[in-house]
């Protein structure tokens, strides 16, 4: 169980993690870190839990993680940047993660558009971001973020897709600490966040993606997109070289074909 003492203990950050919420048990952290954003909290609030009873996933799917197995939290952000463009926070989240854990695990992690982390093609890290708005653009956001930690094994369904760095390591890592290296990677890089300069962000975040160049198929709820990955558009959207020309999407599960 997280104590709250033992997280703020050291972690010297500037903005992201100013405050902590600690459950043991939640339904959401992203549903809590909501009611923060609407009751005004200012940003940086993080909600952090050992065990969530209604995690939430992207495309209306449940995450789960078996309790004090995950590094489970979400942060709340009031960035002055416009509302098209939130969707390169994923990108700035996914960076802060994969730098920490190459920099504590010693592995190499790969970013799959749009919003997961691999380690050797299998899913590790999924980063859910839910943006409120208001009449003048972005309220707020909360960046969820879900890192498999001490798992060692995953339902057969899920089993042959998904990791956890204990499987990827042969050990246990502490969420402690994994859980400070994360905060203070997103910290360090939210300065670029708000000047609203994401290209160093979007540079490191290509440099760990392998799809530009291959063969993909993009499942959407209504139709299934096939064509080469060319760039990320300015505002984090996948541009697909299609039959039908050049095509920018913004959500969907991309599987590599070639
Ligand atoms: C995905 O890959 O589908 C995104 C998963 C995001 C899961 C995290 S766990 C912490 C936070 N709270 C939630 O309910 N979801 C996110």
């Amino acid at each position: 169980m997280y104590s709250k003492k033992e997280l703020l203990q050291g972690l010297a950050t500037q903005v992201i993690g100013n405050k902590i919420f600690v459950f043991e048990t939640i339904d959401s952290t992203n549903a809590c870190a909501r009611t923060l954003g609407d009751a005004d909290t200012p940003e940086g609030a993080v909600v952090i839990t050992d065990y969530q009873t209604n995690g939430r996933g992207r495309q209306g799917r449940s995450w789960l993680a078996e309790p004090e197995s995950s590094i489970l939290f979400s942060v709340l952000l009031r960035p002055p940047v416009q509302l098209e463009m939130a969707g390169l926070l994923t990108l700035f989240a996914s960076t802060a993660v994969a730098r920490a854990v190459e920099q504590s695990v010693s592995i190499s992690v790969e970013c799959k558009w749009p919003n997961d982390l691999l380690i050797r093609d299998k899913k590790f890290c999924g980063i859910l971001l839910e943006n409120s708005l208001q009449q003048s653009g972005l309220a707020y956001a909360i960046i969820g973020t879900g890192i498999n930690v001490n798992q060692q094994s995953f339902p057969d369904e899920i089993g042959d897709r998904a990791t956890s760095l204990a499987l990827e390591t042969g050990k246990t890592h502490d969420r402690k600490k994994l859980f400070h290296a994360v905060v203070r990677e997103m910290d360090k890089l939210y300065g670029d966040v708000r000047t609203g300069d994401f290209s160093s962000i979007v540079t490191e975040w290509t440099r760990r993606c392998s799809m530009f160049g291959r063969s993909i198929r993009v499942q959407q709820h209504d139709r299934t997109i096939e064509g080469t990955a060319v760039r990320l558009n300015f505002d984090a959207g996948l541009v697909i070289s299609t039959s039908d020309g050049l095509q920018t999407i913004y959500a969907g599960d991309v599987t590599m074909t070639s």
